[in-house]
């Protein structure tokens, strides 16, 4: 493993997916036993999953405890209830919370479907409020650079709010559903600056298709243009990235 740091960010440029997940994973399990009550912001999509696998092997192996955890999601689909099953609700369940101890009243995931989609983010930030800060985020990053679902033009200052999603967006995630005409075209997401009160941030990517948006989150402007690149400006955050995915450093 070869790494080194870029402004604040410490880069671990890994081989593959593979080593990636279990590198975020070990971090994570590592936190959790340090700090049991610990906060967690967690992320869903195709890059977390090896590592959510991981760590539920660990806990039939080792019975690391997630009783005390609490966890918030960056983003869900509008429209779409928990029990979708292309809901990040369900994903998280399926990936995660059905397999560990974590005590499911202390998940949250954004509301997609509220009668009031707004007064549901400002209700979000008031209980990461009480119940926060987040200590440890995970994130993922999109082939256009997003983080969350915060597309490119999104305020630095956001908190979480109801954004349209990118075309690049709708087309990459529609290989969860049975057709591209079937993906939301909206979603609940944590704003940019919500993200960044988070106390530390591991930021995960693999593969080619993230090789542009990882380049300019490490070399290019720090530009809402560019929602990763705000990451720049964090005191603590690790970018976990495997070959494909990685510019020269
Ligand atoms: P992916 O999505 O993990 O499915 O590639 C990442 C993202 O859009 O943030």
């Amino acid at each position: 493993m070869f790494n080194k740091s870029i402004d604040n960010i410490k880069v671990f440029k890994v081989c593959d997916y593979a080593e990636m997940s279990n590198l975020a994973a070990e971090i994570l399990i590592s936190e959790v036993k340090n700090n049991p009550n610990i906060v967690l912001g967690l992320a869903t999509g195709g890059t977390p999953e090896g590592m959510y696998k991981k760590i539920v092997e660990d806990h039939k192996l080792n019975n690391t405890s997630f009783e005390g955890v609490t966890s918030f999601n960056l983003d869900e689909y509008v429209g779409l209830t928990g029990d979708n099953e292309t809901s990040y609700r369900h994903y998280m369940d399926e990936h995660l919370f059905n397999h560990v101890n974590i005590n499911k009243e202390n998940t949250f995931v954004p509301f997609g479907v509220s009668e009031d989609l707004s007064q549901g983010c400002l209700d979000y930030e008031a209980t990461m409020k009480e119940l926060g800060p987040i200590n440890l985020q995970i994130l993922g990053i999109g082939g256009n650079g997003h983080i969350g679902f915060n597309e490119p033009g999104t305020s630095f200052e956001s908190i979480t709010h109801v954004i349209d999603l990118d075309q690049s967006t709708i087309e990459a995630n529609a290989r969860y559903f049975n057709s591209i005409d079937d993906v939301p075209k909206k979603a609940v997401t944590m704003g940019i600056s919500t993200i960044m009160r988070s106390e530390k941030i591991i930021l995960l990517a693999s593969g080619a298709s993230k090789l542009d948006a990882v380049t300019k989150l490490l070399k290019g402007e720090i530009s809402e243009d560019m929602p990763a690149s705000v990451l720049r400006k964090h005191p603590n955050v690790i970018v976990i990235v495997d070959e494909e995915a990685c510019p020269e450093l």
